[in-house]
């Protein structure tokens, strides 16, 4: 399944995504490494953050009070932010579009 993803610097990247490892896992493995994804996927440092297209928000898990709360921290949130350590990554989601958000 892929993953679709826009960087900061507007570059369009098609990435073969893992199932069952997160969308930060898979961006990371795909060499999008503008997701730092300091605390290492524990919902801690918001430096995982994503917009996902809006087609997309409603295939996605439910976000946690915990995802919520941290993307509250954050000056760029939109609607449609995610934190992409949240996210397990599966066939259903493929082509999924989203955007590296900037830098906070
Ligand atoms: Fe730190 Fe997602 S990797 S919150």
């Amino acid at each position: 399944p892929i993953i679709n993803v826009t960087t900061r610097d507007g570059l369009t990247k098609a990435i073969e995504g893992r199932e069952g490892d997160s969308l930060m896992e898979n961006l990371r493995g795909g060499g999008i490494e503008e997701i730092l994804a300091l605390c290492g996927g524990c919902c801690s440092c918001a430096t995982c953050h994503v917009f996902v297209a809006d087609d997309w928000l409603s295939a996605l898990p439910p976000m946690s009070d915990d995802e919520d709360d941290l993307l509250s921290t954050s000056g760029v949130r939109q609607a449609n932010s995610r934190l992409s350590c949240q996210i397990p990554f599966a066939a259903t989601l493929d082509e999924i579009e989203v955007t590296v958000a900037p830098e906070d």
